[in-house]
């Protein structure tokens, strides 16, 4: 294996992201790295090549030692597309320890199990006025617009105050983030469209305060010790981002994974208790955040038996590491790592990242997960697909994996 950054050839250094052939597996060269063991080198989009991490092991080692930056604006950071440094530039949650940690406690209160499990009832509501307006409408309906990207989008929103009426714009801002095919140009101009709107917001927050996130955060977190004023709607468009792509994807990958393994969807319903561990395995098993994380070294450092030089990036390949069956080969004896099985414990995985940028959101999207799928097929059982398993319109070059659309009928 090499150990020099940019000298390994197109065949040493396969280009990244690599495709998932089948849709409910990991890219298989990602398995081939996996269990061939050790860093192997990738080529991303600019030409310049990394070190993939597909290991469980070697995953947490990456994202927890001091020895790697979060830093996007270091030169040598692999960034995801060109407009990565526009988009992430001086965006504090990608500094490091100890700068990150000061920041990011200004808004761990705000997405802690107390509080966002706090919104159950809420989210419940939530839940069954989309079920009803799926009911009402009849089917086939396209479960992502109808429940899947409306559920997130209507939390993230009562959580920070942005108005819910204004999604369709925040929307085209939080899919053109994470699209790869979506141009350098279009993607600027959503940029520039969703800043110019979350300024406004702030301002008018600033004006007349309520009882929400945007406004605690400009009372208590701007200024000398918190965040910069101008900094705000920035952390305010993509925690709004955050909070879409993710989940929203989340739901309709894993509604996918109960019709079409139908057991596991009765089990559920039979037993809704186990929402917290299906929400897990959820997660586990689809590890939707296909080319975070990134790091680059900033000292020389070993990483399961390699050598990683100064100056080299990393990535990690989360859906290998979730997928390790060194780490989920077996569950008292009968499920395997490529097994959906929701009554596993599976609160290992990695789907989060690890480490102090593990993700801000994480309780917020478990309780998501935990209301709506035992409600879903409580109110619809008869909930199924409405178009052929191989014909569902999986992304294929994107950030966060997901559908495009899912049309579901009962
Ligand atoms: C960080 C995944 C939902 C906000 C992360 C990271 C991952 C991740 C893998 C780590 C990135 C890294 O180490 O570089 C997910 C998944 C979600 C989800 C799978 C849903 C199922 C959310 C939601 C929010 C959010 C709902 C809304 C607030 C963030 C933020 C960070 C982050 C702000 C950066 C944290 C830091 O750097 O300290 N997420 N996320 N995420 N996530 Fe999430």
């Amino acid at each position: 294996t090499t150990t020099t950054s940019g000298t390994a050839s197109a065949e040493e250094a396969p280009f990244f992201p690599a495709p998932r052939s089948c849709p409910f597996s990991a890219p298989p060269q990602h398995t081939a790295f996996r269990e061939a063991g050790g860093l192997h080198k990738v080529t991303i989009w600019d030409g310049s090549t990394h070190w993939l991490a597909t290991r469980h092991a070697d995953i947490r080692a990456v994202l927890s030692s001091p020895s790697f930056s979060a830093d996007v604006r270091h030169p040598d950071f692999p960034l995801v597309h060109s407009n990565q440094p526009e988009h992430e530039g001086g965006l504090f949650l990608r500094l490091d320890d100890p700068e990150h940690a000061r920041l990011r406690q200004m808004l761990t209160k705000e997405f802690s199990v107390r509080r966002t499990q706090a919104m159950r009832e809420q989210l419940l509501r939530i839940t069954d006025e989309l079920i009803d307006g799926m009911l009402a409408k009849g089917g086939p309906v396209d479960f992502i617009q109808d429940f899947a990207l409306p559920l997130p989008s209507r939390a993230i929103c009562l959580i920070l105050g942005v108005p819910y009426e204004d999604h369709a714009l925040f929307e085209r801002h939080a899919n053109a983030g994470t699209d790869l095919d979506v141009s350098h140009e279009e993607r600027a101009r959503t940029q520039r469209e969703a800043f110019a709107y979350f300024e406004a917001l702030v301002e008018r927050k600033r004006r007349e305060p309520s009882d929400d996130m945007i406004s605690r955060l400009l009372e208590h977190h701007t200024g000398p010790d918190g965040f910069a004023p101008e900094m705000l709607p920035v952390l305010v468009g993509i925690l709004v981002g955050a909070g879409h792509e993710t989940t929203a994807n989340m739901l309709g990958l894993g509604t996918v994974a109960l019709l079409v393994n139908p057991e596991q969807r009765d089990r559920l319903r039979d037993r809704p208790e186990l929402a917290p561990s299906a929400a897990e395995e959820m997660l586990r098993y689809w590890s939707i955040v296909s080319t975070d994380p990134r790091r680059v070294a900033l000292e020389d450092v070993e990483v399961g038996g390699q050598l990683v030089r100064a100056g080299e990036g990393v990535i990690v390949s989360l859906i290998a590491g979730n997928r390790d069956p060194r780490v989920f080969g077996a569950n008292e004896g009968e499920s395997l790592a490529d097994t959906l099985d929701i009554g596993r414990d599976a609160r290992r995985h990695v789907a989060f990242g690890f480490g102090s940028h593990q993700c801000l959101g994480q309780n917020l999207a478990r309780v998501e997960m935990q209301v709506a799928w035992p409600r879903l097929f409580e109110r619809v059982p008869g909930l199924r697909l409405a178009i052929a398993e191989d014909e569902l319109p999986f992304k294929r070059n994107s950030i966060v994996y997901g559908l495009t659309s899912l049309p579901v009928t009962w």
